[in-house]
């Protein structure tokens, strides 16, 4: 998620790196650094904080190098601190490296390293990455064969780039399941994450497939797959312009964010389910802690509070465990009931919102738990709680929130699993969990592809004056989120709701014209569903099911539906159907000519109480 550089070729590789990195600071980030070959060795300039810092530092003892390679990070493994910035060196310092994605079992390779005598300076994954490759490199033969060899070793999703002392103006660069693209020049190469960063220099670009190594000199490119073989060079030539380019060639960056939940879903398991353990948070409290809470309270605002009711609808269904959630703007001034034994969770995007911090910070006046679940790792939720687990959903830039969100309910999943495991939960089907949350990335992306027939419900139902989000549990909740995504970009009014609530109160609201979307995940409750929906559509309603029901009972009762393939709980169901849901705003907000990444009286961090 974080940014890359790379430059070998004639110009100045550290001011091209810098420039590269410059372009790829509209996805935000927290610290950064370039790694330059110099005739004395490998020189790394890093600092935590934004590229003015890293560009003071350049200045004070300037530089110029043929080949240079640079990162902008957002913290992941450890805080957004000069020495957890990338690049790392190897334990000699024979080569650096530079790092996006997540080397899932880097636990176990730094126990390895240990056990051979390495120490380490920072505490993230990538500075493990970078012994593992050193070991291999110190065994003989070129960057290349010892990257290739050496990542057979890692699970996870990684882009890896790095360059070596022994070898100069080489950069050799992998990539698995985190983008990597090349671009090719005149006697220079580049690669970077995003292509925005390739766009000045070149416009011919080749974009690495899964598995595959470059090895890039200023008048070469050399592609290798996993065992070595050479592979053709087949370039494409980009005609995007800068703004198109840097939101990956869609219109807007709510879509782009939309399109990236599959990634998103597999970044956010990482390292989290693993065969042997089932799910492993690392950093949250000693299981002791976790036998005495006896309560939870979860506090967030909008779409996070959203995530929120999701967790309370699993951390009691699987945990048995009360958990009440509070809009954190009601919580500050509500003289809420604040036991010992509680858990306060605070879950946040941003990790600065004005209402969670203060609610967070009456928590712990009161020396109550605080755990954090939280996108932006340095933030001040981040760094007040008493422990935080990070979404690693990546950037979110459009103003609506889409990618958070889902990273924000899978986390609060892997928190009720962790929670169920240590305390040995009676029935409990973990490794069911583990694979159920391991197929959801495809199943996510299978939920995407119905975005042609979004897109012709979206016409039909694009003058609509009110619709309605209905269901029940989890779909109820869930409704909300798609809901606020409708309001919030498309500007049409909505009321949502609990299906069963309707009949006492909100059904005098329907009439020919106004839309019912009924999410409808969960069996046991289709019967009560359909009569629901029969109620809304002998008032003339329209009624839209969202549904993973293959026997045809919604299908069947809807007038519109879109379906998708279910996992095996209901509960990920549920949560797989607000992707239908988010596009149905976006497409609808963009066929009435809404504003979509910065809607009307809205800001992405809201700061102020
Ligand atoms: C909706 C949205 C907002 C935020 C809310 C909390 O799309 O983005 O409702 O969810 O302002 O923000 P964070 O999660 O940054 O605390």
């Amino acid at each position: 998620m974080c940014g890359i550089a790379g430059y070998v070729g004639s110009k100045n590789a550290v001011e091209v790196a810098y420039d590269q990195l410059k372009r790829l600071e509209y996805r935000g980030y927290d610290s950064a650094g370039i790694a330059m070959q110099t005739p004395d060795g490998i020189r790394v300039v890093k600092k935590a904080g934004t590229l003015n810092h890293l560009r003071a530092e350049l200045d004070a003892h300037p530089l110029e190098a043929s080949c240079a390679i640079g990162h902008s990070r957002w913290a992941t493994h450890g805080g957004p601190t000069d020495a957890n910035a990338h690049p790392h060196f190897d334990f000699d310092q024979t080569i650096a490296v530079l790092h996006n994605g997540i080397i899932e079992n880097y636990l176990e390779l730094r126990d390895e390293l240990v056990a051979k005598g390495h120490t380490f300076r920072s505490q993230t994954d990538t500075e493990i990455a970078a012994h593992v490759i050193g070991l291999e490199y110190s065994q003989g033969g070129s960057l290349l064969e010892a990257v290739r060899r050496a990542v057979k070793r890692f699970r996870g999703a990684y882009a890896l780039v790095i360059i070596s002392n022994r070898e100069s103006e080489t950069i050799v660069a992998v990539r698995q399941a985190s983008p990597l693209v090349v671009g090719l020049g005149e006697g220079e190469n580049l690669l970077a994450s995003d292509i925005p960063a390739l766009l000045p220099y070149t416009r011919e670009v080749i974009a690495l497939e899964e598995g595959h190594l470059v090895e890039l000199t200023r008048d070469r490119v050399r592609l290798v797959d996993a065992d070595g073989r050479e592979l053709p060079i087949v370039s494409k030539h980009i005609d995007w312009d800068v703004e198109s380019a840097e939101r990956g060639g869609y219109d807007h960056f709510m879509r782009k964010e939309i399109h990236e939940q599959p990634q998103v879903i597999r970044q956010c398991l990482a390292g989290r389910i693993t065969p042997e353990d089932g799910v492993r948070l690392e950093g949250t409290f000693s299981d002791n802690v976790w036998a005495e809470i006896d309560r939870v309270n979860i506090i967030a605002c909008g779409t996070a509070y959203h995530a929120g009711l999701m967790g309370k609808h699993l951390f009691e269904k699987l945990l048995r465990l009360p958990t009440d959630v509070y809009y954190a703007s009601e919580f500050r001034y509500g003289d809420p009931v604040l036991s010992q034994k509680s858990l306060a969770i605070f879950v946040s995007q941003s990790g600065e919102t004005a209402d969670t911090l203060a609610a967070l910070k009456l928590c712990k006046k009161n020396r109550i738990r605080t755990l954090g679940i939280v996108n932006v790792v340095g933030s001040s939720i981040a760094r007040e709680c008493d422990r935080t687990i990070a979404t690693q959903a990546g950037p979110e830039i459009s103003v609506a929130s889409t990618k958070a969100y889902t990273a924000q309910v899978i986390v609060l999943s892997l928190l009720a699993l962790h929670i169920a495991q240590v305390q040995e939960t009676p029935g409990l089907r973990v490794e069911e969990w583990a694979q159920a949350l391991r197929d959801l990335p495809e199943l996510a992306s299978q939920v995407l592809e119905l975005e042609d027939e979004v897109i012709s419900i979206a016409e039909k139902l694009v003058d609509m004056p009110l619709c309605f989000f209905l269901g029940r549990g989890a779909d109820a909740y869930v409704g909300y989120e798609g809901a606020l995504k409708l309001k919030e970009v498309a500007y049409i009014p909505t009321q949502e709701s609990p299906a069963g609530e309707m009949k006492h109160g909100p059904l005098a609201l329907v009439e020919e014209g106004v839309v019912s979307v009924f999410g409808a995940t969960e069996p046991f409750t289709f019967d009560k569903v359909v009569s629901n929906m029969k109620e809304v559509q002998a008032r003339a309603g329209t009624v839209l099911g969202i549904t993973c029901d293959s026997t045809g009972t919604i299908a069947k009762a809807a007038d519109l539906t879109l379906m998708f393939s279910p996992s095996r709980f209901d509960f990920l169901n549920a949560l797989l159907s607000v992707i239908p849901m988010q596009l149905l705003a976006y497409h609808l907000a963009r066929l009435r000519g809404c504003s979509i990444d910065q809607p009307r009286n809205l800001a992405k961090s809201v700061t102020v109480e």
